[in-house]
């Protein structure tokens, strides 16, 4: 197979690093550039193995940073782009919009005008979900890619800014693109303040885990190795311009995932803290993963085998996430949460 250079930018986040340490084991041929500007969710240490690696690469730098973005494509001129770098955690979004305006809408124009000026072969953009808004409680309802975009978060409406700016790169310029558009993921890595980790970490530790509101609201869960799978499978195959969705059909209540974790680390329900709602909370999201199926994907995972190999992992690498709520993460919490 012939040398690429492929740039993946929030490589040293959740998914963004599960999908850098996949490519780098899976195309040996390939240089991964991981780009991140190390917010606080971001974190090298999870890559000390893959440093080694001769098609590894790391550049520290902000994406919406036009000149460094610039003078990087020009240098480098990368084969592929595939764009995970985002501010990613929805409550964060309710508290603090503006970061997410500047990170998710304007990062990604600037990296669009860079993929142009060096003709990118591809460019992938890993979008969510909650672009579609919610779904009601009707088990046979779910998101297609035809699905109007009603986003009603600002994370989730900033992620839906830059899905229409890279379709209009598509029909105005001509850059090849696809976007993807996964539900909840999960698995090792995962930073803890989304519900798994949240969940798992605070069970660890005999503390009150905070179920927002009465806990019925549903997500669609996908263990992110699936994840990585189907980005790689729509960067060799997606068909340009298109749009493809990824779910795994593993619909659960919040409160489901909670007492799942609880009964499998042996702990008490006792442990569950009804708290108060989010603002404008999503009731429930599913995904119908039709057309990518049609192009070949497939998860490896199920809900039950996926959750139980993300929970053996977090007990047998504490020092990662103990090293994370002990810091600054702290200061968050409280603000977040009065428990
Ligand atoms: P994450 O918050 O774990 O990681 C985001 C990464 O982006 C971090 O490493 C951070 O340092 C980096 N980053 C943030 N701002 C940056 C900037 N200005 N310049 C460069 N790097 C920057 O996020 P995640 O959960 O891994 O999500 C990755 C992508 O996948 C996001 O685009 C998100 O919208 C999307 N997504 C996430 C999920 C999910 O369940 N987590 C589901 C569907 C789609
Ligand atoms: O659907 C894909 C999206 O999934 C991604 O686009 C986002 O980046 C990702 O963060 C995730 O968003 P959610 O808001 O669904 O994930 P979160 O883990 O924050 O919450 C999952 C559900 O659990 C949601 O209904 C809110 C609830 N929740 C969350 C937290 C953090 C609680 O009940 N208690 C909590 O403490």
């Amino acid at each position: 197979m012939e040398r690429k250079k492929i740039l993946v930018t929030g490589g040293a986040g959740f998914i963004g690093g599960n999908y850098v340490q996949y490519m780098v084991d899976k195309y040996p041929q390939y240089d991964i550039y991981n780009l991140d500007f190390l917010t606080y969710a971001g974190d090298l240490t999870k890559h000390k193995h893959i440093e080694t690696k001769g098609n590894y690469h790391f550049v520290k730098a902000d994406i919406a940073d036009r000149e460094t973005i610039m003078a990087l494509f020009e240098k480098e001129k990368f084969d592929f782009v595939v764009h995970f770098a985002a501010e990613s955690h929805v409550d964060r979004s309710i508290t603090d919009p503006g970061v997410f305006v500047q990170t998710n809408i304007v990062g990604t124009q600037v990296l669009l005008d860079a993929s142009r000026v060096v003709d990118v072969t591809k460019f992938v953009h890993v979008s969510t979900d909650e672009v579609y808004g919610e779904l009601d409680f009707d088990p046979t309802t779910f998101f297609t890619e035809e699905t109007p975009l009603q986003p009603n978060s600002p994370y989730s409406a900033s992620k839906a800014s830059s899905d229409l700016l890279v379709r209009s790169y598509n029909e105005t310029y001509g850059l090849p693109v696809n976007i993807t558009r996964c539900s909840n993921n999960y698995g090792p890595y995962h930073f803890p303040e989304k519900l798994i980790p949240l969940t798992i970490s605070r069970v660890l530790n005999e503390q009150k885990v905070p179920v927002y509101g009465d806990g019925k609201n549903i997500r669609d869960w996908l263990h992110v190795i699936d994840h990585c799978a189907a980005i790689d499978l729509v960067l060799h195959e997606g068909v340009n311009g298109e749009v493809y969705n990824v779910g795994g059909h593993n619909e659960r209540t919040n409160l489901e995932v909670v007492k799942t974790i609880i009964s499998t680390l042996g702990k008490s329900e006792d442990l569950i803290e009804f708290v108060k709602d989010r603002l404008g909370h999503d009731k429930r999201y599913a995904i119908d993963p039709t057309k990518l199926e049609q192009l070949g994907w497939k998860p490896i995972y199920t809900f039950e085998t996926g959750i139980a190999q993300t929970i053996q992992w977090y007990l047998d690498n504490k020092e990662w996430w103990e090293q994370i709520i002990s810091g600054e993460y702290q200061n968050y919490f409280q603000k977040q949460y009065s428990l």
